[in-house]
């Protein structure tokens, strides 16, 4: 890697962030007397720091890059092509190529007639753009719908409608009274569920718990279910067999439309796609954004089936909803270069060969006393840290304040790895790498974690 583009020095760079940069979801006051990392560079799945040292970026941006981080001058070239063509027009009544292209490309990726795409800037705008979809489906078909219903401790996004689906109280809770009406039903996770109770007595106490919860709601109110195929906060949380079958005879029986997720899980993590393929979940709606383009753009979509637009192609009716660069030029034509990097070099394909193995590679931390569970598939992974593995007691607020935030954080970032040590849920690292990630990765995650969670066990006592 080369020095550095910027023209301020890594000193100048300190004072500037920490006069100027508020960064996201982040105690400012902990670098109050500590630096900010500063990333400067990237390369296949490594980042480096203004000071020259390299990380392994066991989390792939967040979640986002897909092709991993050296395909700046292919894509560059895309954008720049773009940029001197249309650097900018708008899908507010009018269409241009690249959006056009991007919407039959992702059409003809996502399973059965997910066929309609509009476009917006990330996630949370995806998340808040279905939920409007929703609620204006069923007004456009006669019946008012409002209610939404996602799962416990599932992050959905920031913006004040997404906000509201989160399953995560803490995050909520600051910015209440938030948009009516949200109902939370129980999460996937099995591990501190009881061990004699059987994957199918899982499965129906879980659809049993969705299905009472709409009883209650009032079924003629609900809108729209939206789950991640594979739930990310709370730790790579799998969904049971039978599980999504049965959700999606739940919303049949009541009339509700099903979106997934897809914001992590689309575009290759799980080695599909889709994870709406993988699982077989046949959703109304997908919500997509981050691997969409690797991150290499701010794009996100929402995908809806062929019926739920079907509503509004008639006489004045219209989806009353926009985003000034929903379906910009530049970003469309980036996040096209990207699936042809994907399909090119088989990206999907080789996280679908490579999974078995990152797998085993990450299954030999189970050996260390604190970790208690690993959870996930596909490049999707969470690792539960536990105080007792035979009983899976979980740590107390206050050690898991001083275990992640105090130890844990900070230890994989001086060892050169990027993952998270998340407690939104019960205490997990979580490990998602770029899907280029291959065997010397994969060791290289496992030893960095191997040693960082065997000092924290000693620590721990
Ligand atoms: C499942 C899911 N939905 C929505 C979002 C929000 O996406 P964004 O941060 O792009 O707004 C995220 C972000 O991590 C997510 O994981």
């Amino acid at each position: 890697m080369s020095t550095p583009a910027t023209s301020l020095s890594p000193a100048e760079l300190q004072r500037a962030a920490h006069d100027h940069l508020w960064l996201h979801f982040t105690r400012m006051g902990g670098y109050a007397e500590s630096d900010i990392p500063i990333i400067v560079r990237g390369e296949g799945c490594y980042l480096e720091d203004a000071h020259g040292k390299r990380y392994l970026d066991a989390l792939a941006g967040l979640f986002a890059v897909q092709i991993g981080y050296s395909y700046g001058e292919e894509i560059g070239e895309a954008a720049a092509a773009q940029m001197r063509e249309l650097p900018f027009y708008t899908n507010w009544s009018y269409a241009h190529p690249r959006a056009i292209e991007l919407a039959a490309e992702v059409a003809s990726l996502a399973p059965g007639d997910l066929n309609r795409v509009f476009f917006c800037s990330g996630g949370s705008e995806a998340v808040e753009s279905a939920w409007k979809l929703a609620r204006q489906y069923h007004a456009a078909r006669g019946e008012r719908r409002w209610k939404a219903i996602s799962r416990r401790v599932a992050y959905h996004g920031t913006t004040m409608g997404a906000l509201s689906i989160n399953g995560i109280a803490a995050l909520r809770n600051p910015f209440e009274p938030l948009v009516p009406d949200v109902l939370h039903v129980r999460n996937t996770n099995r591990y501190h569920r009881p061990p004699e109770e059987s994957e199918e007595e899982f499965t129906a106490f879980l659809l049993e718990d969705l299905e009472s919860t709409i009883e209650a709601a009032g079924p003629g109110t609900v809108a729209m279910v939206i789950m991640e195929p594979v739930q990310n906060a709370g730790g790579a949380l799998t969904p049971p067999e039978g599980y999504w079958a049965g959700v999606r005879d739940i919303c049949d029986r009541h009339g509700i439309l099903l979106c997934a997720d897809e914001v992590i899980t689309g575009f290759g993590r799980l080695g599909a796609w889709f994870g709406s393929e993988r699982y077989g979940i046949r959703p109304d709606i997908v919500t997509s954004a981050k691997g969409l383009s690797s991150a290499y753009a701010a794009i996100g979509a929402v995908v809806a089936r062929d019926a739920v637009m079907e509503p509004f192609l008639e006489g004045s009716a219209m989806y009353t909803h926009g985003i000034t660069f929903g379906g910009h030029p530049v970003q469309a034509a980036i996040a096209l270069a990207n699936i042809e990097i994907m399909k090119r070099e088989r990206i999907v394909e080789g996280v679908a060969e490579r999974q078995d193995a990152f797998r085993a590679t990450l299954a030999q931390l189970l050996d260390l006393p604190i970790a208690g569970d690993l959870r996930g598939t596909g490049y999707f992974y969470a690792l539960e840290l536990v105080k007792d593995k035979e009983t899976r007691e979980s740590f107390s607020p206050e050690e898991c304040e001083s275990l992640l935030r105090g130890y844990l954080s900070h230890a994989l970032f001086e060892h050169g790895l990027i993952c998270r040590a998340d407690d939104r849920g019960d205490p997990v690292i979580q490990i998602s790498p770029p899907l280029v990630a291959g065997q010397a990765e994969f060791d290289e995650i496992a030893g960095v974690l191997g040693d960082v969670l065997a000092e924290a066990s000693t620590r721990l006592g």
